[in-house]
């Protein structure tokens, strides 16, 4: 196989180039790449990368910027919590990765379109769900309300705080937030994610589409007041992590009761997965 057409295969990281680094919380930092070879990812929103890090390991990660049309540049966030992401944690801009993908399926922006969107982010679930969200706000004319939910363990887990304040200082943007548990400086809600649910004012619950990427036990009860709110199960949408290896159903380490979530997710549509016992 030529070196050309081995940069084209699944299996093969191309490499890119760290040029931006930025801490959001102790834990969490966002990192911004480019491809070398200039080509853009040319990913959807909710879809993720396989990030090899030489010498030490490969794991997945959501790409957390809309997709963008004038630059090849792309960003993810990422938790400290082990081998390759203490490595990546480590790298200074200029440093190299490799990329595979993007993989998966992704958030069904058409189908959002004209609709009312009801963002449920859980810790670092705001990750992927920032790349749709940035994506309706660039094309905000084609979106109806977009209602955006964070909820975080404490507020020293927070991240993009800068962000979501800008967000929340917008007209055309409801934000809600809560923390489990609050510190002595917290003005904001306290409680779990589904608290802000009832404080959502006049919601058209057919012209409601949800989005929602968190921790798996935040996903029963939101769907279930979802619906009890009205919301059909199928215009709510999850995304559903899980241990991956090879990212392009192969493998089988991402199995859902059959289901591989590299390929037939990470986005579901709640629907589809409503009676697999291990999804949610
Ligand atoms: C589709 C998808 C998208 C993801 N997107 C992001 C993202 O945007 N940002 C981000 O920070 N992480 C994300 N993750 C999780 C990320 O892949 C893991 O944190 C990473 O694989 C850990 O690798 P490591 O080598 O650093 O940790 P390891 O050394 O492999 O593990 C260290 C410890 O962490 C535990 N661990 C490993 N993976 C996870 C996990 N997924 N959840 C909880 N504990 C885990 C291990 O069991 C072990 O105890 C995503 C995972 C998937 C499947
Ligand atoms: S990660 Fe290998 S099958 Fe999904």
């Amino acid at each position: 196989m030529s070196p050309r057409q081995a940069n084209f295969s699944p299996y093969v990281p191309r490499p890119a180039t760290l040029v931006r680094k930025e801490r959001l919380s102790d834990m969490v930092s966002l990192f911004a790449f480019e491809p070398d070879d200039g080509r853009s990812l040319a990913h959807k929103p909710g879809q993720f990368i396989m990030l090899s890090m030489y010498g030490v390991g490969e794991a997945p990660f959501s790409i957390s910027s809309p997709p963008r049309r004038q630059s090849v540049e792309f960003e993810i966030a990422v938790r400290n919590i082990g081998t390759v992401t203490n490595a990546l944690h480590e790298l200074e801009v200029g440093q190299k990765v490799g990329v595979r993908g993007p993989h998966g399926t992704f958030f069904p922006v058409q189908v959002f379109m004209g609709k009312d969107t009801l963002f449920v982010a859980g810790g670092l679930g705001y990750i992927p769900l920032r790349s749709l969200l940035h994506y309706q706000l660039r094309h905000r004319d084609e979106f109806g309300r977009i209602i955006v939910l964070v909820g975080t363990r404490n507020p020293q887990e927070r991240i993009f705080t800068d962000q979501i304040a800008e967000l929340a200082a917008r007209s055309d943007v409801e934000v809600y937030e809560t923390v489990d548990v609050p510190d002595a400086g917290w003005k904001g809600n306290v409680g779990v994610i589904t608290t802000l649910l009832p404080q959502i004012r006049s919601l058209q619950p057919d012209n409601t589409y949800v989005a929602m990427v968190g921790p798996p036990v935040m996903y029963k009860f939101v769907i279930a007041d979802c619906q009890k709110m009205g919301i059909p199960a199928g215009n709510i949408y999850v995304s559903l992590e899980r241990k991956m290896k090879c990212g392009l159903g192969k493998c089988g380490h991402c199995q859902i009761n059959g289901v591989s979530a590299c390929i037939d997710g990470p986005v579901f549509k709640y629907t589809e997965i409503q009676t697999l016992k291990e999804a949610v």
